[in-house]
């Protein structure tokens, strides 16, 4: 089985989010299940030296941009294992970061039609099936259906579209169909890629790939309600016969508490004691006091407002006023970075904040905190609650997506669950459970219980893998 997977990013050539996660983590799961699966990316500039002085360069060749050619390189990496195909053209690709660019729809639109240029002159290799992610890859189901599906070489491959965060859909003015994408102006209409007064490149991945999935199964089903839809909760029922829903995993080897580097000492879920020492380093980098007995909440997160933080923001002074200690590291909105920083200078032993992101600062608040918070407004999957849990740090959440699909709420009476978890997007309860969970840490022998719980949970990716090869056949 051969399968092509399209993504705008990939971990660790260049990453903005748990979409670059998902598309390193999966294909290497798929290959371990026997799966010829290749990656296929932007080159940007970004990348670092290490991973783009090693690229060998296949070939080049013209692509059409409505009725400009624009050059395009193809470039190949192996890299555990993996093979990775890197789509240059420094026009469009070499800038800072990765999006939020005034032409990003040309820029993904030339993306997309260079992947499908792509598939025909990697040597031996003609997919069963293309699996595209997210807006940026939107267009290929599309351009495939108006022009690749009938060629020979692929007259046997199917597409599969895959939901990370139905909000972010890239829409753009309707007249780039033609002008750049090289599509009929018939595709702007209500059944196929017209968004309100523009075109939703997300609505044409929808709408042409054989398959739909989402990160996880209750995402699946809340995305066809208006609260979850986005405007597209229509289109969602009735595409539900394509439609599903697979929860994503993690890397275990990626994210290992026995073999970290960054963390100050390794544990497994048969050494949890020593999970001790990682506390005390924790509040020792974040100048906190070094107190064992105090829980301490982490808090790693984009600081934006799918991630719930208006929840903490409104109930903050209650928060502090419990015996925890709160550590953050993220960044995002203006508002909530200064809403920290101000916490943190105002209560120094209680609330520490680091803005910006660090892979080493992130993995030691995993491993040395007690309890994890995740009280997302919606999830379609959620990753950061699963590496909690494998470090042992048992996430507190609110049952939306993924969270909900991930987190079983612990029953104190017969010892079951992983985590904790409330269910209205409402300050109080939210408050009500991180009550609930200090009040459980206090009781040390069923708590190591618990974080035990926590750490058991088989979130790694090789059940879902199966389920995408089931699907794929
Ligand atoms: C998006 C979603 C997140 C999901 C990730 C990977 O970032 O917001 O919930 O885990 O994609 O699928």
């Amino acid at each position: 089985m051969k399968v092509l997977f399209v993504s705008s990013e990939v971990y660790p050539f260049a990453k903005t989010g748990g979409l670059g996660d998902v598309a390193y983590a999966l294909p290497k799961a798929l290959c371990k299940e026997g799966v010829d699966c290749r990656v296929i990316m932007p080159k940007y500039s970004d990348i670092p030296e290490d991973y783009s002085g090693k690229m060998q360069y296949i070939c080049n060749f013209n692509v059409s941009v409505g009725w400009r050619q624009q050059y395009c390189g193809l470039f190949l990496l192996q890299y555990e294992g993996v093979k990775y195909y890197f789509v240059d053209n420094e026009y469009y690709f070499k800038r800072n970061g990765l999006y939020g660019y005034y032409d990003d729809g040309e820029r993904f639109a030339f993306f997309c039609r260079a992947v499908m240029e792509s598939i025909f002159r990697m040597d031996d290799f003609r997919p069963d099936v293309i699996h595209c992610n997210d807006w940026q890859t939107g267009l290929i189901p599309v351009m495939f259906r108006d022009r690749y599906d009938k060629s020979p070489d692929l007259e046997h491959t199917k597409t599969v579209y895959t939901i990370h965060n139905l909000k972010y859909q890239g829409v753009f003015d309707p007249k780039l169909l033609e002008e750049i994408c090289g599509l009929s102006y018939r595709y702007y209409a209500e059944d196929k890629l017209k968004y309100k007064d523009g075109m939703s490149f997300m609505k044409g991945g929808i709408v042409f790939a054989d398959k739909v999935t989402t990160v996880s199964k209750t995402y699946s089903e809340e995305i066809k309600d208006a609260y979850f839809g986005e405007g597209l909760e229509g289109l969602m029922r009735e595409k539900a016969y394509k439609l599903c829903g697979i929860t994503n995993g993690i890397d275990f080897e990626q994210y290992n508490p026995l073999k970290d580097p960054y963390i100050a000492c390794n544990f497994s879920d048969r050494s949890i004691g020593r999970k001790k020492t990682c506390k005390t380093d924790l509040q020792e980098e974040f100048g906190l006091p070094k107190n064992p007995d105090v829980p301490v909440i982490g808090l790693v997160t984009r600081l934006v407002r799918q991630k719930g933080i208006d929840l903490i923001t409104c109930v903050m002074e209650e928060i502090i006023k419990m015996d925890l200690q709160f550590v953050v590291l993220g960044s995002g909105d203006r508002d909530y970075q200064d809403f920290f920083e101000y916490y943190a200078s105002a209560y120094p032993g209680k609330v520490a904040c680091y803005i910006g992101y660090s892979e080493k600062l992130a993995n030691k608040i995993y491993a040395g905190s007690d309890m994890f918070i995740m009280p997302s407004q919606f999830e379609p999957c959620g990753i950061s609650q699963m590496i909690s849990m494998r470090y042992g740090s048992v996430p507190i959440v609110r049952e939306t997506g993924g969270l909900k699909d991930t987190v079983i709420p612990y029953n104190e009476f017969d010892g079951t669950g992983n985590g904790f978890s409330f269910k209205n997007y409402n300050a109080h309860e939210m408050l009500n459970t991180i009550r609930y969970a200090t009040e459980q840490y206090g009781k040390k022998d069923s708590w190591n219980k618990l974080v035990k719980n926590a750490m058991k949970t088989k979130n790694d990716w090789s059940s879902s893998a199966k389920k995408y090869i089931e699907l794929y056949k």
